[in-house]
């Protein structure tokens, strides 16, 4: 199709919307202005080192230092969604607390999450990384009441979500979303400034023979887990009589539009690494959004003992084990965290109940 005739993310959700004739439209008019604040994320990120100078000492509530595109980045979106009216607040990995919308401004029926730069590792080294968010409704007592937004009420767990999406700054820039009926791809047209959708009915491969995982974290891996990645190894060889494909970008956002684009498997599993914390991945702005649009393409996100849309949060920034993807190999890896037999002698204080996870 010509690119002139390929509809903007506006038709797009103009189209959505006409499914609801009583839609206000103040989830589509959210939707763009957070897909204003991706297209200034991608010009400063295409800045590269001309922009990216190191600042010294920042960090973030996780200890993560933090670098100027990650501030650069929460600053535009809180920027280019705080003044319209159509949230209560949000939160982002870079704020410790929840943000309420100032009081100069009208507050709205929507909650913004976000992670404003995922991968920011690699920013130096210029590969892709992204910004991925989460659109949640706010609570009716606080609409009605019009009080500040508290962490408590981001505590809804994903199958909640209103709208999810991501855009993926690479060689090209592209806006990925699901508003609960597929999952559509758009990418940006620099000329235009305009987002086009390029991939309308984005669908996951039920299987795959390519997997991804962190392997320098496999001495803390928990036995499905390691007896997953062993059988792929194997290859031909093994029981899974097949070989497989290994890739580890670091960037979440760009490892879940491969899967996308190509199938696949991303595991960051919870581990025995660090008995502090439940996985690497954060629940609320990382897992939640990426296992709506991977379910909404047919695909599957888990924590591996769980779907990850019904884990109910408990804290702001908490973080889970995350496992997404391909159909059937993300149910392969389930049913062998169910699978006592094969699991090796575990050790009480890491069982599903032990002392030190919930
Ligand atoms: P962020 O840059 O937002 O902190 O997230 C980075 C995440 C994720 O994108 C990626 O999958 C993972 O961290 C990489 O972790 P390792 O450094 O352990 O490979
Ligand atoms: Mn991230
Ligand atoms: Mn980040």
């Amino acid at each position: 199709m010509p690119l002139s005739r390929r509809p903007t993310l506006t038709q797009y959700l103009i189209e959505q919307r006409r499914r609801f004739p009583q839609a206000s439209g103040e989830l589509n008019a959210l939707i763009l202005d957070v897909s204003i604040a991706c297209k200034a994320i991608a010009q400063q990120v295409a800045l590269g080192s001309l922009v990216n100078l190191p600042v010294a000492g920042a960090t973030n509530v996780q200890g993560e230092v933090q670098k100027p595109l990650d501030v650069v980045s929460n600053e535009m979106l809180l920027r280019q969604n705080e003044w319209s009216g159509h949230l209560a607040g949000m939160a982002s990995e870079e704020m410790d607390e929840p943000y309420p919308i100032p009081s100069q401004y009208p507050r709205g029926k929507y909650l913004l999450v976000f992670d404003p730069l995922d991968g920011s590792s690699n920013i130096d080294v210029n590969v892709s990384v992204g910004s991925i968010f989460s659109i949640l409704r706010t609570p009716d007592e606080v609409v009605k009441s019009g009080r500040d937004v508290t962490e408590a009420d981001f505590m809804q767990p994903g199958s909640t979500q209103v709208a999810a999406g991501y855009a993926i700054y690479g060689p090209a820039t592209m806006l990925v979303l699901t508003v609960g009926y597929g999952v559509a791809g758009f990418t940006l047209d620099p000329a235009l400034g305009e987002f086009k959708l390029t991939h309308p009915d984005m669908q996951v491969s039920q299987d795959t023979n390519e997997f991804a995982i962190n392997s320098s974290n496999s001495r803390f891996w928990e036995p499905p887990v390691k007896r997953y990645v062993d059988e792929c190894l194997a290859g031909s060889n093994g029981p899974r009589g097949k070989d497989f494909n290994m890739r580890w970008i670091a960037s979440m956002v760009a490892e879940a539009h491969r899967i996308l684009m190509r199938g696949g498997v991303f595991l960051y599993p919870r581990d025995n690494k660090d008995l502090a914390r439940n996985g690497r991945l954060r629940l609320l702005y990382e897992a939640s959004p990426v296992g709506m649009i991977m379910e909404q393409a047919g695909g599957r996100c888990s924590t591996g003992r769980q779907a990850i849309l019904g884990v109910v949060p408990t804290a702001l920034h908490q973080r889970i084990g995350l496992i997404f993807g391909s159909k059937n190999e993300v149910e392969r890896i389930e049913n062998y965290h169910r699978d006592p037999a094969k699991r090796d002698a575990p050790n009480p204080l890491f069982v599903e109940r032990g002392l030190f996870r919930d």
